[in-house]
């Protein structure tokens, strides 16, 4: 890349293979569907400014998950509130009868969020469309679901086969609500999961549920809830592992422990792309709100992380959930994929990069650096143990959870190879096949020059 184009880049910390959209605030990622040849990406947006504010749907389309084509605006705040986050679901029998047989409808799944004079309240509603998500039609009859409620957001929809209905999960709280319906306009009620150990500031939003298979073809369904506190040291995507009965969830027993899905800060409200068969592919807002209207912005603020690929591992500790960046992200960016020696001290000539890490022994460390700057990653396989510091970085962020250790242990039988994904302002490590990942923003003046490895890294 040519050195000025990448300075501006640099001024005005635009990523380079993520999305951003070209002005304004993003944050969620909603309505993720792969229909008609292209992976359609709505998304949690203020194009009027750079703070979170009345929000809209963005919409974006790619063909190959990184060049990204951005479209005109989905959906617009109504007279029921402004539009929180969602789902996209392919309504192929036209169950819900916006559309017909022949011409079967999308249909958006969304919060609608109403400031009124006392307390917010949220409610679910839908938008159809019928020409293949480039224009949509609120529903009349919205909301479809109401339960007078001011937290009760963020509907991840799926037809399940089994009981041949449409299931919705919604946060709530600290809980996930479960429906089903059989046109998406009437809900029934099914049940509630509340998880162990919640502490009573957790707030749970954009549930998903999906079902994953690991190599010997084993199949579990996992449960992601993105976790916001105030005071809890962490925030951040959890999961649990366990059966879905089509009414309700049950975690396996032993998931008291916390399992979160990135290491990193910034990872946050998860979804999936429908419509990919048998792959299942995450895509997140990169960011934490503890410090997201803190960071620097030219005229757009927010991305979106590469989309991954998820699997499941098991582990001797138990099953754990692994991402990896999707295929057409590794195709895309081979280009700039380099294996790195260990014990070596490199120019970096470019920005972006892909990096591959091996270390020879135990340990291993990569510097990122350039006079001003540095950001450390550690891996110990003794111990099983990732740790990655930016609290060097420069024109980093003010603020003390940004500054803190990201750090996690890792299955000990796991291949050693770590990969880097750099862009301009994000760093995404993705250790253990998937099992360790950490997905962390950094803010620099210039791009790092060095890659430092093993012992030489002082
Ligand atoms: C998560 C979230 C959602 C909500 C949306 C509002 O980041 O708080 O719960 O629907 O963002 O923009």
């Amino acid at each position: 890349m040519q050195k000025n184009k990448l300075q501006k880049l640099y001024d005005e910390h635009r990523p380079v293979f993520h999305f951003t959209s070209q002005k304004g605030w993003l944050n969620d990622p909603n309505g993720l569907i792969f229909f008609g040849g292209y992976y359609h990406l709505f998304y949690q947006h203020y194009p009027h400014g750079v703070n979170h504010g009345p929000m809209h749907w963005g919409h974006a389309r790619t063909r190959d998950l990184i060049e990204w084509e951005e479209l005109p605006l989905a959906l617009y705040p109504d007279e029921l509130g402004v539009i929180f986050s969602g789902c996209m679901v392919y309504d192929e029998n036209n169950t819900s009868g916006f559309g017909t047989v022949e011409k079967p409808p999308l249909v958006a799944v969304f919060t609608h969020h109403l400031e009124g004079k006392g307390e917010a309240l949220q409610y679910q509603s839908l938008a159809y469309s019928l020409d293949g998500g480039m224009s949509f039609q609120k529903y009349e009859g919205n909301p479809v679901l109401d339960l007078h409620l001011k937290d009760f957001r963020d509907p991840k929809v799926f037809w399940y086969p089994p009981t041949g209905k449409w299931v919705m999960l919604a946060s709530s709280g600290r809980e996930v609500l479960f429906f089903t319906s059989s046109d998406l306009k009437s809900w029934a009620f099914g049940e509630r999961f509340s998880g162990k150990g919640l502490k009573p500031d957790e707030i749970w939003e954009c549930p998903d549920l999906v079902e994953l298979e690991d190599k010997q073809g084993k199949r579990k369904w996992v449960l992601f809830v993105s976790q916001n506190t105030l005071d809890y040291i962490r925030t951040g995507i959890r999961y649990f592992i366990g059966t879905f009965t089509g009414e309700g969830f049950q975690a396996e027993a032993g998931v008291e422990e916390e399992l979160f899905a990135d290491f990193g800060r910034d990872n946050y409200a998860a979804a999936t792309y429908t419509l990919t068969g048998k792959r299942v592919i995450q895509q997140s807002w990169m960011n934490c709100w503890r410090y997201a209207e803190k960071l620097p912005e030219a005229g757009f603020r927010g991305s979106m992380t590469v989309p991954r690929e998820l699997g499941l591992r098991k582990t001797p500790e138990g099953y754990r959930v692994t991402q990896m960046p999707a295929k057409e992200v590794w195709e895309k960016l081979q280009i700039f994929l380099q294996k790195i020696p260990d014990h070596a001290e490199i120019s970096l000539a470019s920005i972006p990069g892909v990096y591959q890490y091996t270390p020879e022994g135990e340990n291993g460390k990569m510097l990122f650096c350039n006079e001003n700057s540095r950001l450390q990653i550690a891996i110990d396989f003794a111990y099983g143990k990732i740790t990655v510091d930016r609290s060097g970085c420069g024109k980093t962020v003010c603020d003390p959870y940004f500054q803190e250790l990201g750090w996690q242990y890792f299955s000990r039988d796991a291949r050693r190879e770590l990969y880097v994904f750099l862009d301009v302002t994000s760093i995404e490590i993705f250790a253990a096949e998937g099992e360790a990942v950490g997905t962390f923003q950094y803010f620099i003046d210039k791009p790092f020059d060095r890659l430092i490895t093993g012992e030489k890294v002082k």
